[in-house]
């Protein structure tokens, strides 16, 4: 058996806790990772027959069932990370009956999973059905994306349009836009639910004056993707309070939808 701190997906998740840190994402322990894992890659590294505890998932995740996931801890703090993966981090399998997580790996010091973990796993279940290579549901903190929350109208037409007048290739990136959900209580199956219907729609999720849930293949996609959202909710911030001299044209990013073939949300351009 391999050692299981030199797989790809530990190191992975290392790299963008850290990236995510440096930035300013994730405070404390705010933000939190799940990364749906390959069966066969896991074998490499660990006994899957040895389930070190059970952990109760408090709902039901039956169309998980089998699925192995790396997922961070919760109260743990993404600097931490880096530094001591086994006790930030944990490998787990949703059981047969979807209502228990067997740990196979990590929270070393009896921890469990991040707390958002109705709102992972219910977005993957419905990312999985739109996009069967979705692997990643990561959620964070970025800074002017949530100053932006407390000046801009929370509407996902008006949003998604002013995010994508903001960078020339805010389109491409996100042509699917932004799903925002109200304040919520965090933390609760409640708002697993709200954001899992979301996830139907957008890879993109704000969660009102709280912070972001991005979905995609890989964690580097999904990163570069909240990178995306932060970069041009940046350019907001920077610029919202001085004189608008000039931005990019609705036809205009027609034409970069046209150009890069993506499927993009007409019905949140002002297109005449
Ligand atoms: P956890 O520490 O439980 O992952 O919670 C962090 C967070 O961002 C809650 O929304
Ligand atoms: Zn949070």
């Amino acid at each position: 058996m391999k050692d299981i701190l030199t797989s790809r997906f530990v190191e992975e998740m290392r790299k963008t806790t850290a990236n995510m840190y440096r930035l300013g994402w994730d405070e404390r322990n705010g933000g939190n990772i799940s990364y749906m894992l390959d069966e066969r890659e896991v074998k490499e590294y660990l006994d899957v027959k040895k389930v070190i505890r059970e952990i109760p998932t408090g709902f039901n995740a039956m169309p998980l069932a089998g699925k192995y996931f790396i997922v961070t801890g919760t109260g743990k703090y993404f600097k931490n990370v880096d530094a001591d993966p086994e006790t930030n981090l944990g490998v787990l399998r949703i059981a047969a009956d979807g209502e228990t997580a067997q740990l196979l790996w990590g929270f070393k010091d009896g921890g469990k999973f991040t707390s958002e973990f109705p709102s992972h796993m219910m977005s993957h279940i419905a990312r999985l059905k739109v996009d069967p290579e979705n692997r990643v549901v990561m959620h964070s903190h970025p800074t002017n994306l949530l100053a932006m929350n407390y000046v801009h109208e929370l509407d996902e037409k008006k949003l998604t349009h002013t995010l994508w007048e903001m960078c020339t290739e805010c389109i491409v990136v996100f042509p699917d836009g932004i799903g925002v959900l109200p304040w919520m209580l965090c933390g609760t199956n409640s708002i697993g639910e709200a954001t899992a219907e979301k996830m139907k729609d957008f890879r993109v999720v704000v969660w009102a004056l709280h912070g972001v849930y991005g979905a995609g293949k890989s964690l580097d996609e999904t990163f570069g993707l909240i990178e995306t959202v932060e970069k041009a909710a940046q350019i907001y911030m920077l610029t919202a309070h001085l004189p608008r001299l000039n931005t990019i044209k609705d036809a205009d990013m027609v034409k970069l939808a046209e150009l890069f073939k993506v499927k993009y949300r007409k019905d949140f351009l002002n297109l005449d």
